[in-house]
C-alpha cells in the first residue's frame, strides 16, 4: 500500500463569489432572530429559480404559471413539505422544527447543479449547517453529498469527522461520534430498531462510534452498538454487536478478524469494552 494524502487544489476562478456567498450564509445563520424557513426558501430560490427571487409569493399564487412550477416554488419553503421524522411518535417538534429548514436546505442544495458533487462549496456549506443542526459538532467537520439524518438534533460529533457520500445517520435514538471518526460511502448508522412481532414497537438505543473509528463502504451499524476506539467495520459488514477497540470486524454478522497492529496491550481488556449489552464480537 502507498501513502496518498489528499492534494491541495488551486482556488476556482470564481472563488470570490463562493466566499462572498458563504460569508452571507454564515452572517444570516449567526443572527439569533433569523427566520430559518424564510432563509432556507430565499437561499434555495436564488440558487434554483432566480427569476422568481424577487416575487416568490406572487409566483406561487400566479394561476398563469404551470401548476408544477408553482408547486416546485412552494416546496422551496420547508413549511410546505413534510420530512419523514415528523411522522415519528417521539419527534420533539420544537427541536425538529428548529432544524428542519437547515436540513431542507442541506438536502435540497445537494440536488441542485451547484451542489451535489461540488466538493469545496458543499463541504463549506455543510460545515456551517452541521453545528446548528447537531446536538454537538466539533471542529473541521467534513461531509460529502447526499448524507441523510433522521432528526439531526440527536447527533453528537467530535473533531475531524469525515462523512462520505450517501451515508445515513439515523439519530432517532442518538448517535455519538468521537474525534476522527470516518464513515465511508453508503454506510448506514442506525439507532432505532423495530420489534419482529410488531413493527410499531420501536426501541431507540444510542449508537456510539468512539475516537478513530472507521465504518467502511456500505457497512451497517445497528442500534445500540458501540464501536470501540480505533475499531473498524469492514466493507458491507453488519455490526450487530459491539466492536472491541482496535478490532477489525467483517461480515454479516460482523466478527473480529484481526486486531490492528498499533493496538496498545490493553486494547482487548473486557473492562475497556464494557457496554450495556455486554456483547462484543
Ligand atoms: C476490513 C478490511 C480493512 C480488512 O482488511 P485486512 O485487515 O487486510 O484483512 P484481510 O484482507 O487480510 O482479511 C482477513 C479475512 O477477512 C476476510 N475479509 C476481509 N474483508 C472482508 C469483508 N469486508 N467482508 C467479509 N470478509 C472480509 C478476508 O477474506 C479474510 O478471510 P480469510 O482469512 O478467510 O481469507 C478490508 O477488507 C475492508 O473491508 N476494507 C474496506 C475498504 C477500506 O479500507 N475502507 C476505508 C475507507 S475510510
Amino acid at each position: 500500500m502507498a501513502t496518498r494524502p489528499l492534494r491541495k487544489l488551486d482556488p476556482a476562478p470564481v472563488a470570490t463569489a463562493a466566499d462572498a456567498w458563504l460569508e452571507r450564509v454564515e452572517a444570516s445563520l449567526s443572527n439569533a432572530g433569523l427566520d430559518r424557513a424564510e432563509f432556507c426558501r430565499t437561499t434555495l430560490c436564488d440558487l434554483a429559480y432566480p427569476q422568481y427571487s424577487a416575487n416568490w409569493a406572487e409566483a406561487v399564487n400566479d394561476t398563469r404559471l404551470p401548476l408544477g412550477t408553482r408547486l416546485a416554488l412552494s416546496a422551496l419553503d420547508p413549511r410546505n413539505v413534510t420530512l419523514e421524522p415528523e411522522y415519528y411518535a417521539e419527534c420533539d417538534d420544537a427541536r425538529f422544527q428548529a432544524v428542519k429548514p437547515l436540513l431542507w436546505l442541506w438536502y435540497s442544495f445537494d440536488r441542485l447543479p451547484i451542489g451535489g458533487q461540488n466538493v469545496d462549496l458543499g463541504v463549506r456549506l455543510r460545515r456551517l449547517l452541521a453545528p446548528r443542526i447537531f446536538k454537538r459538532c466539533g471542529e473541521r467537520f467534513k461531509a460529502f453529498q447526499h448524507v441523510e439524518f433522521s432528526f439531526g438534533y440527536n447527533v453528537e460529533c467530535g473533531d475531524d469527522a469525515v462523512i462520505h457520500r450517501h451515508v445515513l445517520l439515523d439519530d432517532r435514538g442518538g448517535i455519538v461520534m468521537g474525534n476522527k471518526v470516518s464513515i465511508s460511502d453508503y454506510a448506514n448508522i442506525y439507532s432505532h430498531t423495530h420489534s419482529i412481532v410488531d413493527a410499531v414497537d420501536v426501541t431507540n438505543a444510542p449508537t456510539v462510534l468512539e475516537d478513530g473509528v472507521r465504518v467502511t463502504y456500505h457497512a451497517t451499524v445497528l442500534a445500540g452498538v458501540r464501536v470501540g476506539v480505533q475499531g473498524m467495520v469492514g466493507a458491507v459488514a453488519v455490526a450487530t454487536k459491539d466492536v472491541r477497540p482496535y478490532h477489525v470486524n467483517v461480515g454479516i454478522p460482523a466478527k473480529s478478524v484481526r486486531v490492528k497492529p498499533n493496538a496498545p496491550k490493553d486494547a482487548w481488556d473486557p473492562a475497556r469494552t464494557a457496554h450495556a449489552s455486554g456483547r462484543a464480537d
